[in-house]
């Protein structure tokens, strides 16, 4: 298979930019250290300091492109599972410090920017500014003030990045909505599903901890479960301890799947489907199945992750029968538009994590999330359909979540 050459060019940029961020701070750092250190020699020891703490901060990249190698060259001989725990040692404090870090720079590049703005002003108004210019070395009050008040915040960035990291992505909450559909089969009224999604084992989610999550699914009791993709992160090395927590999932009516967009990036939804089957969990590849409940047919349908919601979404679903008690499992949350006309019931979805850092000025959201889709998190009706997007359990980029915990999700189904 060979390398488009687009992804050779995406690699490029992000490690052109990587360094960008990673020398700007570090500049910014050590011309910091004179202001720390009054004497130079003491001065130049904490810059040398700081220059190493860089070095090894940034060594873990090493440790991804050894992550991203082994899906092409089926290597796994730098991260095996038993290592997973001394792995993340490493890998927290790098995520936070290039989590941090990229907040940081993004606030000395606006001051950058604001300064050189001020220095056009400056130079085209044709004379100096008549406030003058502060020194803090001349003046050891306001020096200590500005010291305390930078170091403050640098380290607010940092502190958030880490709450996000080691607190935010554990504290699981089980949502328990209740979708009332009109038309819904009286026989399946109360269905009770447990949907697990955007589950990403990789160096952030161990087996271990998906065990703990698969342990709270299985107390929920649900009558089904619902998976509805990203198994893994990135590379289908992963695919293998993913299996073997998933495999404990116990449910009456069955465990039912469909693939994310990472489960195709890393080529493993063969080795997903196959391990699935081993183990009775049925992964759905534009088909539907249908199970008796109470009497009735419970009908699910999954499908691949699909880009565009339109004419794909069309070609997939094509020669699908659609009847009144129909859940959808779709990786992707915007085909719901074409769903509800179809009056498809139910969608399960997940994709965006629930923004996975997400901020919320005056009234307005702002996540990663909304630039891709409309469907953030939560309930949503159209007609008579209805969707329901997860904000998942595990994480993709940098392994921390802010304002979106992590969601087990148990969903009770009713007619109206
Ligand atoms: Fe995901």
């Amino acid at each position: 298979m060979t390398i488009p050459f687009q992804t050779y060019f995406a690699i490029g940029a992000i490690a052109t930019m990587i360094i960008l961020i990673q020398r700007r701070l570090h500049r910014s750092a050590a011309s910091w250290m004179p202001r720390w250190f009054a004497e130079e020699r003491a001065a130049r020891r904490a810059q040398a300091a700081v220059s190493g703490a860089f070095l090894l901060l940034n060594l873990p990249w090493v440790i991804l492109s050894a992550v991203a190698a082994s899906n092409r060259l089926e290597l796994w001989i730098t991260i095996s599972d038993a290592r997973f725990s001394a792995v993340q040692w490493v890998m927290y404090p790098f995520a936070i410090w290039q989590t941090g870090g990229v907040t940081i720079w993004l606030f000395l590049s606006a001051a950058d920017a604001g300064r050189w703005l001020s220095r056009r002003w400056k130079a085209w108004r044709g004379r100096e500014s008549i406030i003058p210019e502060f020194d803090s070395r001349t003046h050891p009050g306001r020096r200590e003030w500005i010291q305390a008040a930078g170091t403050s915040l640098a380290a607010l960035p940092f502190a958030a990045s880490g709450y996000g990291a080691v607190v935010a992505t554990r504290s699981y909450t089980v949502e328990r909505p209740e979708i009332v559909i009109p038309g819904w089969p009286k026989q399946l009224d109360g269905l009770r599903i447990a949907q697990l999604t955007d589950i990403h084992v990789g160096l952030f989610m161990t087996e271990e901890r998906l065990r703990e999550v698969v342990g709270v699914v299985n107390r929920l009791e649900a009558d089904l479960v619902a998976l509805t993709g990203d198994f893994v992160s990135s590379s289908r090395v992963y695919v293998a301890p993913c299996i073997r927590a998933l495999s404990e999932l116990r449910a009456g009516l069955g465990v039912y799947a469909c693939v994310g967009n990472h489960d195709l990036f890393t080529g493993s939804v063969g080795a997903l489907d196959e391990g699935f089957r081993a183990h009775g969990i049925r992964l759905l590849f534009n088909e539907r199945e249908s199970v008796l409940y109470r009497g009735h047919g419970l009908h699910l349908i999954g499908i691949d992750f699909v880009r565009q919601d339109g004419r794909v979404y069309s070609q997939v679903m094509r020669g699908i029968p659609i009847t009144p008690g129909t859940v959808l499992l779709s990786h992707q949350p915007n085909v719901f538009p074409r769903a509800a006309e179809q009056q498809i019931d139910l969608q399960l979805s997940g994709h965006t994590h629930g923004g996975q850092v997400r901020f919320e000025i005056m009234g307005q959201e702002i996540s990663p999330a909304r630039l891709i889709t409309p469907f953030v998190r939560g309930h949503y009706a159209k007609g008579g359909s209805h969707l329901y997007v997860s904000r998942g359990v595990g994480t993709t980029g940098p392994p921390l979540r802010l304002n979106a915990p992590p969601e087990i999700t148990l969903l009770t189904v009713r007619g109206a």
